[in-house]
């Protein structure tokens, strides 16, 4: 898929505050500090558009993004805060879970969720955890593996399998998944051309 043009809409901090639901849209999802701002970056070749950080926690509202706004498909990029971050208050937690549980859930024109999972790590509790809550309400998913330059390409495929497998003990089938990197752009055209399959079903 060609990226044209990617520019930043609105910071919302409900989800009924969203921009209009007017084009198809694509939320990216993960713990804080995976990788998720640098993704969409990556995706649209713009360094900046999402704010990075190396202090997790730096995305703290719902942030869309409209792509190729003046071609004939505009769709929209959405950005959201990161779970899982420890200097979080406990109270503030389940506001972030509620805040974006709504948004998953009430967001019409949300085509697919995309996880942010870090290869680096063995499968973690809060990412299980949530993948089967996001099974479990019914919402589209598919799991991007982040970082893929930072580990030695056996020890990669390494992970995966253990991945794989652990995915396979809560799912009948294994959820579509790509392994990426905002460095070395591993995975960005395998990304962009599912996104595009799903717009295209979408348009039919
Ligand atoms: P929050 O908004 O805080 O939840 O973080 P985030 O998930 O948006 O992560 P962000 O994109 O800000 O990246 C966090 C840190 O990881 C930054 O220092 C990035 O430069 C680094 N990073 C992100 N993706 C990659 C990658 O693919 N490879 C490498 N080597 N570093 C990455
Ligand atoms: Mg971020």
């Amino acid at each position: 898929m060609n990226i044209y043009s990617a520019e930043f809409v609105t910071s919302a901090t409900d989800w009924n505050k969203c921009p209009l639901p007017t084009y198809p849209e694509f939320a990216f999802i993960g713990r804080s500090n995976v990788g998720k701002s640098s993704l969409i970056n990556m995706l649209v070749n713009k360094k900046g558009l999402a704010k990075t950080s190396g202090t997790p926690g730096k995305t703290q509202t719902i942030n869309h993004f409209i792509v190729n706004q003046d071609q004939p498909k505009p769709w929209f990029l959405v950005d959201l805060p990161g779970y899982g971050y420890a200097k979080v208050a406990k109270s503030s937690r389940k506001s972030w879970s509620k805040f974006i549980m709504d948004y998953l859930d009430y967001r019409e024109n949300l085509m697919c969720t995309m996880v942010l999972i870090d290869s680096r790590h063995p499968p973690q509790k809060i990412d299980i955890e949530f993948l089967v809550k996001l099974g479990t309400m019914g919402i589209a998913f598919a799991i991007v593996f982040t970082k893929s330059d930072k580990v030695k390409p056996a020890e990669l495929i390494a992970n995966m399998e253990v991945y794989k497998a652990k995915l396979l003990e809560h799912f009948n089938t294994l959820p579509t998944y790509f392994v990426t990197s905002a460095e070395s752009w591993e995975g960005k055209e395998e990304l962009l051309a599912f996104l595009e399959g799903v717009l295209e079903i979408e348009l039919e």
